[in-house]
Parts: structure tokens; C-alpha cells; sequence
């Protein structure tokens, strides 16, 4: 249970400083629309849709040679007020006769006055075992693979969890759940965390980052020597509030299960997170090197509230609220 395991990580802490740190914060809403500055820059209405959390900046094109993401971003919608990083994914309930509804996201145990959004963690190395090297000005990465359909190239570290509760924490996916989970189904994203030290973002959006060679980031793997960087473990949680659409009535005729990736996945394997780094100066550098647990005096921080208040216009306009015959931007659905 995840506030068991927090107070299992502080009592730690206590005990042998500055052990299993991490930064946990919240990123409400941002905008939701389709734009996707990373596979499709430039174009006024992506193929499909997404839901935005962060920093203010985030617009159709954002070429890191002309776009200083933290000194022109004037807002973002997360805790620590230094993070205009962007971070997104979304999530549809298609009926039984066919029409679709947007999933809201539901906030996380600690965090119910956010909008929607994500749960963010950045994960240093465990105190005395190295460091990491924070991302820098202009990185971006891509984990998982939209038209990707089989479970074996599924990167490990991402998956679904079937909320019973709030504070369900087992039983991970990747595949969509296939019952109705009462408490919302969490995406669970784990970046890769090894680095090849120079590439920025390259044309594929993930060459340049890769998973341990052998264990874990958690249980301090190695990095293979093409990728020897050891960079931040960047997570996050994804919560969407499934409740109102558990009738079993209205789920497929055939048994199964209704969830749809706003791409037209049914499986649920094509999950992936995109991230555009954002962090001011040496923010996050700064975080990992001191181990911050959660909160992080030396990271200037605003309310939830105030994040709520950082928005940016959907410049697209689809309509997106109430039942739709087809997903934003005619994507179609698996067969
Ligand atoms: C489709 O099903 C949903 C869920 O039961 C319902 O709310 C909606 O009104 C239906 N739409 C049509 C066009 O029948």
C-alpha cells in the first residue's frame, strides 16, 4: 500500500539517511487536445489526442534551438514550481453500441485537490551507490510504442494496475485490465534510466535512453556501455477514474473489456509516455544530489491550487465532452 510503503521509506530514511529518496509531486490537467510536439511537430491537430500536465509552454512546435522552455514558460501545473517539463497520455470508454467517452484521471491518495493529471517521481541512484545525472536543456524521450500490439515488446516498466482500492498496488498489467476495476485503472510509466550521455532527442525519440543490462534501476543494475549514463528514474502514475463506466451492461457483448488509448488500442500494449524536459536551471540536478523524500525544501514548490490555475487554450477545438461517434481526429479502433 502506497502511504505504508512511504512511511516504510521514511522510517528508512530516518535510520540510514539519505537512503531510497525520491521526489513525489502532482502535475494537474494542463490542456487537453491533439497536439503531439514530439511525433508530430509543428501540425495544428495531431492525429490523436492527449491530456497535458506541466509547464505553459506547451504548444505545436517546440524546436529546442528556439524555445527555452523554463525561462519562457510563466506557469506550470505542477507542485514543484520549477518543473515546466510536459508529460502526457489519454484514455476512452467505448459502449456497447459503439459510441465513446473520455476517462477522466482522478488524483492520487495525498493529492485530491489536483486536476486530473499525473503523480511524477524522479528517483536518484540509492545514497552511497553513485549518482545520477539530471536530464539536460532540451532532452526528450518517448518510452513504449503506440502501434506496438504484442505483449513481448512491452518494455517491462509499463503497465496497468486494477485499482480494488486506493491503495491497490498489485497485480500489474500490460494488458488492459479485463474486469471492471472499482477504484479507476492506474497506468504505471517507468522511464528508461541509462543514458548514452550525448544525444538530445534523437528522430526515434528513444535510441538514446535504455533499461539496465541486467536487474533493475531499483536494484542498482547496470547500465549497458552503449547507454553508461545513469539519469533520474522519471515515473509516473496515471489514475483514470473508470467508476461510471463499470456496468457490465454496457461493456462488449463479446466479454471484453471496453478501455480504448485514444490511438484506437483495445490490448492496451501500445501504452507510452512522452516526456519534454522543462526543469529551470539545475533544479532537478540539485533535488537528486540532496535525496530529497517527497518534499523538497530546496525546490521552490507552489499549492495544487495554484497549479490548477496554469492552463493554455486548446488551440485544436475538437469537441471531446460528453459521447462521441468516433475518437478525436477519426482515429479508428482495433478490430
Ligand atoms: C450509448 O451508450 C451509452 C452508455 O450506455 C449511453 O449513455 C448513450 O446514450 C448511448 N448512445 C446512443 C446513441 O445510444
Amino acid at each position: 500500500m502506497q502511504l505504508q510503503l512511504q512511511h516504510t521509506v521514511v522510517g528508512l530514511a530516518l535510520l540510514v539517511p539519505n537512503t531510497l529518496a525520491l521526489l513525489r509531486f502532482s502535475c494537474s490537467q494542463l490542456v487537453v487536445e491533439r497536439l503531439d510536439p514530439l511525433v508530430n511537430p509543428g501540425v495544428t491537430g495531431s492525429p490523436h489526442i492527449h491530456q497535458i500536465i506541466g509547464g505553459n509552454t506547451f504548444k505545436p512546435s517546440m524546436d529546442p534551438n528556439s524555445l527555452d522552455i523554463p525561462s519562457q514558460a510563466t506557469c506550470t501545473t505542477c507542485t514543484f514550481a520549477d518543473d515546466f517539463s510536459n508529460y502526457w497520455a489519454i484514455l476512452f470508454f467505448q459502449a456497447r453500441n459503439g459510441t465513446f467517452k473520455r476517462v477522466p484521471q482522478k488524483p492520487n491518495v495525498g493529492f485530491e485537490a489536483a486536476k486530473g493529471g499525473m503523480t511524477i517521481y524522479y528517483t536518484p541512484v540509492i545514497s552511497g551507490q553513485g549518482k545520477v545525472t539530471a536530464f539536460k536543456p532540451g532532452f526528450r524521450m518517448i518510452v513504449g510504442d503506440p502501434i506496438n500490439r504484442a505483449e513481448s515488446n512491452v518494455p517491462r516498466q509499463l503497465t496497468f494496475t486494477c485499482l480494488k482500492d486506493a491503495y491497490t498496488r498489485d497485480g500489474e498489467t500490460k494488458n488492459f485490465p479485463k474486469q471492471p476495476c472499482p477504484a479507476g485503472i492506474m497506468v504505471n510509466v517507468r522511464f528508461p534510466t541509462c543514458w548514452d550521455g550525448k544525444t538530445l532527442d534523437p528522430p526515434d525519440h528513444s535510441s538514446h535512453v535504455a533499461y539496465p543490462s541486467s536487474g533493475t534501476f531499483e536494484s542498482n543494475g547496470p547500465c549497458p556501455a552503449t547507454h553508461p549514463v545513469k539519469i533520474p528514474q522519471l515515473f509516473y502514475e496515471v489514475i483514470f477514474d473508470t467508476a461510471a463506466f463499470n456496468n457490465k451492461a454496457d461493456w462488449p457483448a463479446d466479454g471484453s473489456q471496453p478501455f480504448v488509448w485514444s490511438f484506437g488500442d483495445k490490448s492496451g500494449l501500445g501504452n507510452h509516455g512522452d516526456y519534454v524536459f522543462g526543469w529551470k536551471g539545475d533544479a532537478l540536478q540539485k533535488a537528486m544530489d540532496s535525496n530529497c523524500n517527497i518534499n523538497c525544501p530546496a525546490l521552490k514548490s507552489q499549492t495544487i491550487q495554484q497549479g490548477n490555475q496554469c492552463t493554455v487554450k486548446d488551440i485544436v477545438g475538437d469537441n471531446i465532452e460528453g459521447w462521441l461517434t468516433e475518437l478525436p481526429g477519426g482515429m479508428a479502433v482495433d478490430k
